[in-house]
């Protein structure tokens, strides 16, 4: 099984989304010792999609300059990553309402027409196949069910754009407010991944 982990956290492996994904990641390692893990931690190694690249990574690989070819290799990378995972996982921290713009701009990457979707007469068409994903997101307060939730109806179009239909979203909301401890609520979000990882068929 090929396992690939995305964490947009700016703090690192100490941040809450990373905790939750790590969560997930030991539930399978565990349950599936041959699983193929790929970790992509985006946190100070993705900038912003600039003109350059997104026209190199739109440029067919045969067509592409030799310096479009240069440029297009990390997203072509970060779409081969994709594409060969089984299970996904990722931590989605809440900035200012939105995910990061790291994992935003990751999202600038693997969207990509012809190849990871497609337009049709009857209108776009995701191209990834069968997938698992599973998303940890963590907030300081709690918008569950809120129109201040504009996360998950956005992961879900972007997922969805692509083919996903598999995504089960796991909630750490609260942490900033005091009202639940941490830890009562990181325990609840990490019982709830459990229970996904059980859930979860070798692929
Ligand atoms: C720059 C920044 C912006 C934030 N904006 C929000 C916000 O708009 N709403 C919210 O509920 N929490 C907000 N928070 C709190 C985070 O969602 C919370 O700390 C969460 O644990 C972040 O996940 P992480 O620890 O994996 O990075 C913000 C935190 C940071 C650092």
């Amino acid at each position: 099984m090929n396992l690939l982990c995305i964490n947009p956290s700016i703090f690192g492996s100490t941040g809450k989304s990373y905790e939750l994904t790590d969560h997930a990641v030991a539930g399978l390692l565990a349950k599936y010792p041959d699983v193929h893990l790929t970790n992509r931690d985006l946190d100070g190694s993705i900038d912003h999609l600039s003109l350059a690249e997104f026209e190199a990574n739109s440029t067919p690989s045969s067509k592409r300059t030799p310096e479009q070819a240069q440029l297009a290799q990390f997203a072509d990378l970060l779409i081969e990553e994709l594409q060969a995972a089984d299970v996904v996982v990722i931590g989605v921290p809440m900035y200012n309402f939105a995910m990061p713009t790291t994992l935003s701009s990751w999202f600038d990457r693997v969207l990509r027409a012809g190849v990871t979707f497609g337009y049709t007469e009857s209108g776009p068409k995701g191209l990834l196949g069968d997938k698992r994903v599973l998303v940890c997101l963590t907030r300081g307060g709690t918008y569950l069910g809120s129109e201040l939730d504009a996360q998950t109806p956005l992961l879900k179009t972007l997922t969805g754009f692509v083919g996903l239909t598999d995504v089960s979203f796991v909630y750490a909301e609260g942490l900033s407010q005091g009202v639940r401890s941490v830890d009562e609520i990181m325990d609840g979000a990490r019982k709830q991944i459990t229970e996904w990882v059980q859930n979860t068929e070798a692929a």
